[in-house]
């Protein structure tokens, strides 16, 4: 039985649901010599700034258990040098890619959104990174208020007619609620999770792992709690969901799925080994196949929750 793993968002076509997240699969150059890009459904850039980052300072990961701790701080070359030296190269990738873009005012997203319109670059699309402090709100994440995160969507909307994603914080009180404020103000998806707030101290030093003292948690620690905010914001939207958090294996990836993914990301997993991501698509198959499904579609939401 042949399986049928595209998948459509706002009318852009996918190979599969397998994509990479943000933050750990570079550029999309950088890991031409550890798998095939190509068979993945989509890469998401690194978040890239109006102006290049160094980040902040080290140590800046540590491993807890079943996950990680990061406090990178948006490192990232800044979006001159990214349309200088990576948009050029950008069909070495071989498959879509989508830019994923931060910053710290409305004005700095839409600057760097406007620069990647004005250049044609190639990419199917964004993924907004709103998971960054506002400095006109009093340092207030846009992530944690519907309103902002609609202002903001809303100005990237008129300057795009590609692939808008807003990327959602599990650090809120009712993540649904952002979502839905992000799609009526035209995002054509959301994606969830971001990292969760997490700290890990050193008993002997007492000085926590990492320089900044708290970072954001991931890996298969945060799995459940990605799953449970795919759920509930799927009770609340229509537009799809990517799924992210925690996904080490194609079984991981149908749980998303079934609470309410269109497709999901591999982030953390990457860092073990670069071709976790393209080793997923043949094991998902399988599993299509072995479990009678046509098309990946009929998955999505399929979860038979409890009376
Ligand atoms: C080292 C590291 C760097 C990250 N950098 C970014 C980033 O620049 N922009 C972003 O939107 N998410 C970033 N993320 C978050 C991931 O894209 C993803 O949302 C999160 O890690 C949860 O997925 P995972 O458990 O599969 O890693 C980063 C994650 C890690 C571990």
């Amino acid at each position: 039985m042949s399986c049928n793993l595209t998948v459509e968002i706002a009318g852009v076509s996918f190979k599969n649901p397998i994509f990479v997240a943000s933050g750990t699969f570079g550029y999309g150059l950088e890991t031409q010599e550890l798998t095939d890009s190509s068979s993945l459904g989509a890469v998401i850039t690194k978040s890239i700034t109006r102006h290049p980052r160094e980040g902040n300072p080290p140590p800046r990961i540590v491993e807890t258990p079943s996950g990680m701790i990061n406090s990178i701080g948006l490192a990232n070359m800044g979006v001159e040098r990214y349309i200088d030296t990576v948009i050029p190269r950008i069909d070495e990738i071989g498959t879509a890619v989508i830019t994923n873009i931060a910053g710290f005012s409305i004005d700095d997203y839409l600057y760097v959104m406007e620069k990647l319109e004005a250049c044609k670059a190639p990419i199917c699309g964004y993924e907004i990174n709103i998971s960054c402090p506002n400095v006109e709100a009093g340092r207030m994440e846009f992530a944690v208020d519907p309103e902002l995160t609609g202002r903001l969507t809303e100005s990237l909307r008129e300057v795009t007619k590609k692939l808008l994603i807003i990327k959602l914080s599990p650090n809120v009180t009712g993540i649904a609620s952002i979502a839905l404020a992000a799609e009526q103000a035209g995002a054509d998806a959301v994606s969830a999770i971001n990292t969760v707030f997490g700290m890990s101290i050193d008993t002997q030093s007492r000085s926590p792992y990492v320089q900044t003292n708290v970072g954001g948690l991931s890996g298969p620690a945060v799995r459940p709690v990605g799953i449970a905010c795919v759920y509930k914001i799927s009770r609340k939207v229509n537009i799809p969901i990517i799924g992210i958090g925690g996904i080490t294996s194609a079984n991981d990836a149908v749980e998303y799925i079934l609470a309410g993914a269109s497709v999901v990301q591999v982030g953390t997993a990457n860092y073990k080994n670069a071709d976790t991501a393209r080793s997923m698509i043949d094991e998902l198959e399988l599993y299509l196949a072995e479990n009678g499904i046509e098309n990946l579609s009929e998955l999505t939401g399929g979860v038979i929750p409890n009376e």
